[in-house]
């Protein structure tokens, strides 16, 4: 059988990625974007990256993968298209405008996809006549090397559009898991505390940020730590990402953002990009030095982990994923070193409930409140 052909709705960053990864699988790809600069973009990115692929030998021919790809500027050239994955800006009036173009030109059994990160799938799908076509698939950046997606359904996707659509991205060599359309979905919710906790260590004066950082690299195991991801990532991301995530969970304390971060990106410190975040990356800069006391170390990674477990117990518990997914999600999505429901078990489920329920009576803070299935398992473990 004919392989589908892939439509992609912008050509930004995660655009561009998905384009490539669709044609590396052997797909026509056709991607649209508003701004002819953005195809340009993408198209010069496109062509440096897959020839560096051919040169160290990671594909047969970046010429076979280009050719593969259309850059087109009218919507209208994906209607052939089986599935169309859009990745346009986040804004969900601009999203629903799509989907109900899109929903006019393409054929009846086409799947149409959003790669949004924090709107709800229900709230673009509302946009078109078959909402059971819509979905979510959840690329992590950058897409071509992140092996997670999540897939996910709304309240009126069709279990056909599910399963075809885990199947074919499943078939791309990705790791899928099924998330539900809440906040976040399980990943963006599962790890708000590896930001927000750190961030409030730093606010009470607990230990700086190299040495937070060090703690959760070196004793927590951690690819990186919170405060250089927080400048990598961009803090116009991840401060919006937290506020959204918070503010669509009706203000729950467990997810409130952090004032210290909204003046960075108030101020337009916003990492990396921007040479200065919560580290400056002047060229005269010295990285500050940490404080390697193990005893303070282990208090800012017991303290970050009994949070993020607590999410990810609260993740199952609230069926947002299984427990299998959950634990893949944070290992293929955001690389943690383990998954956290099984830390958990290494640690002890009881000794992580205890870390918590410390954490509660000190600060007298929702934000620690233990989740029933947390204790449930700590219980079953006694
Ligand atoms: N960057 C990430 O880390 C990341 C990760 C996962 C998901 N996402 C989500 O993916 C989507 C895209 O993010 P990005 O980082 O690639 O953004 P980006 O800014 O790099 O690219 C967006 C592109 O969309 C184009 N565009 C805007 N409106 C359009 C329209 N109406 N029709 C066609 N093209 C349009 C823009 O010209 C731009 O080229 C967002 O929904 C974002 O939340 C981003």
């Amino acid at each position: 059988m004919d392989k589908i052909a892939i439509g992609v709705v912008g050509a930004g960053a995660m655009g561009s990625g998905i384009a490539q990864i669709a044609a590396q699988n052997g797909h026509d790809v056709f991607i649209y974007d508003t701004q002819v600069e953005g195809l340009e973009r993408s198209k010069s990115g496109l062509t440096k990256i897959t020839n560096r692929l051919e040169e160290k030998g990671r594909i047969p021919s970046a010429k076979d993968v280009l050719a593969r790809i259309q850059f087109v500027d009218n919507l209208k050239q994906l209607a052939g298209c089986g599935l169309v994955i859009e990745a346009i800006i986040e804004s969900v009036d601009a999203k629903k405008s799509v989907f109900s173009l899109l929903e006019s030109m393409v054929s009846a059994e086409a799947i149409l996809a959003t790669n949004t990160s924090s709107l709800s799938i229900a709230s673009i799908s509302a946009a078109v006549k078959s909402p059971e076509r819509v979905l979510g698939i959840h690329f992590f950046n950058p897409a071509p090397l992140m092996p997670l997606v999540e897939i996910i359904p709304s309240l009126t996707t069709s279990e056909q559009t599910t399963r075809q659509a885990k199947e074919l991205i499943d078939s791309w060599g990705k790791t899928t898991v099924i998330a539900k359309d809440t906040p976040g979905f399980i990943v963006n919710r599962v790890a708000r505390p590896f930001y927000s906790e750190s961030i409030k260590m730093l606010e009470e004066g607990v230990a700086d940020l190299a040495t937070i950082d060090w703690a959760l690299e070196e004793l927590g195991g951690f690819r990186m730590g919170p405060f250089k991801l927080m400048d990598l990532i961009g803090h116009d991301v991840n401060y919006v990402v937290t506020e959204t995530v918070w503010a669509q969970f009706y203000y729950d304390p467990r997810f409130k953002p952090s004032i210290t971060q909204k003046r960075l990106l108030e101020a337009g410190l916003l990492g990396r990009k921007t040479g200065r975040g919560f580290y400056s990356y002047a060229e005269d800069s010295e990285p500050p030095e940490p404080n390697k006391d193990p005893v303070l170390g282990q208090y800012i990674v017991d303290r970050v982990l009994a949070l993020l477990i607590n999410e990810a117990y609260d993740a199952v518990f609230m069926q947002i994923g299984t427990e299998q997914d959950v634990d893949l999600a944070m290992t293929k999505g955001v690389n943690y070193p383990k998954g956290l429901l099984e830390w958990s078990r290494e640690i002890g489920v009881s000794t992580s409930l205890e870390r918590l329920q410390d954490l509660y009576s000190e600060f007298q803070d929702d934000r620690y409140r233990p989740n029933p299935l947390l204790k449930k398992m700590a219980k079953a473990e006694k």
